[in-house]
């Protein structure tokens, strides 16, 4: 059933790769659900996942970063629940960076621990996809079709630091430690997408990716059930570490939908800075 979950991804990928190359790079009037104003393409995808998904039998609904509540398909004994990000990083859209796709399945409910499989698909120079289930599969799509490119796995260090949120917000500890990777020879790779950010770190084999609590926005700016959790579950599985500075982010509970939390995602070496500095 997961495959089939999949393939309508793949198909969706590809209609909304399409969909970026002729859609308008102005915003509209209307803002989401977390307050963010939303341009026609996020409006676009988000419609077109959501009738791709809610039409396939085993899923029970859909509850997307563009939309308020959850949408729940006929079938109600169905058993999965696809919390989707339909195109993060989408105010990188004009400027024409790689944007992307985020998606986790659910069972049965909308918790980190319920989740089966996740991933996101890449809007970039080429069009790429990264599932993880018991591993972390990477594919690419030629034009014809999707071609498997094998499985990701981090190393236990490695050169990149990703540091999200605006700075003069950080708490200093957080200032304190990003420093001391750059002072470790680590390199500034921050293109405001969470999607290319993580992946690339994700393709180089380690690194570290912040987004803390700021004094702005204490509980951080992304979002658990869209974005968060998917990309713990991708970085678990490849070998990696995904925390909130205290906690692994796959044992956080959800009130709301639209619940945020601080996170950092990495490779060993890293993420055991980040416990020293925030535990
Ligand atoms: P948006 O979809 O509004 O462009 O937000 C992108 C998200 C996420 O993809 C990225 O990691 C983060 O916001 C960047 O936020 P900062 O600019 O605050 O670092």
């Amino acid at each position: 059933m997961i495959s089939v979950i999949i393939e309508t991804l793949r198909e969706a990928a590809l209609r909304i790769d399409t969909l970026l190359k002729d859609t308008s790079t102005s915003y509209l009037q209307s803002t989401n659900a977390s307050g963010d104003s939303q341009l026609e393409v996020d409006v676009e995808a988000d419609k077109l996942l959501q009738e791709m998904l809610l039409e396939l039998p085993c899923v029970k609904g859909i509850c997307s970063e563009e939309q308020e509540s959850i949408v729940y398909s006929k079938n109600t004994q169905a058993p999965y629940l696809i919390a989707y990000d339909p195109l993060d990083g989408s105010s990188l859209f004009d400027s024409n960076l790689s944007i992307g796709t985020i998606f986790g399945i659910y069972n049965e409910e909308l918790k980190a621990d319920s989740l089966i499989a996740s991933g996101y698909i890449i809007y970039g120079v080429r069009l790429e996809m990264v599932i993880a289930q018991e591993q972390v599969l990477h594919s690419r799509y030629n034009g014809k079709v999707w071609k498997n490119l094998g499985a990701l796995q981090l190393q236990s260090k490695g050169k990149l630091n990703a540091p999200g949120g605006t700075q003069k917000n950080w708490e200093s500890k957080h200032k304190a430690m990003v420093e001391s990777l750059f002072a470790q020879g680590y390199r500034l790779r921050y293109s405001g997408g969470m999607v290319p950010d993580l992946h690339q770190i994700l393709i180089k084999g380690g690194g570290l990716f912040s987004y803390p609590a700021t004094s702005d926005a204490p509980q951080g700016k992304l979002r658990k059930l869209f974005e968060v959790f998917p990309f713990a579950f991708i970085y678990e599985k490849a070998g990696g570490v995904a925390t909130n500075g205290k906690k692994r982010l796959l044992e956080l509970g959800t009130e709301n939908l639209h619940d945020t939390t601080p996170c950092f995602f990495g490779s060993t070496y890293e993420m055991n800075l980040v416990k020293e500095v925030y535990e």
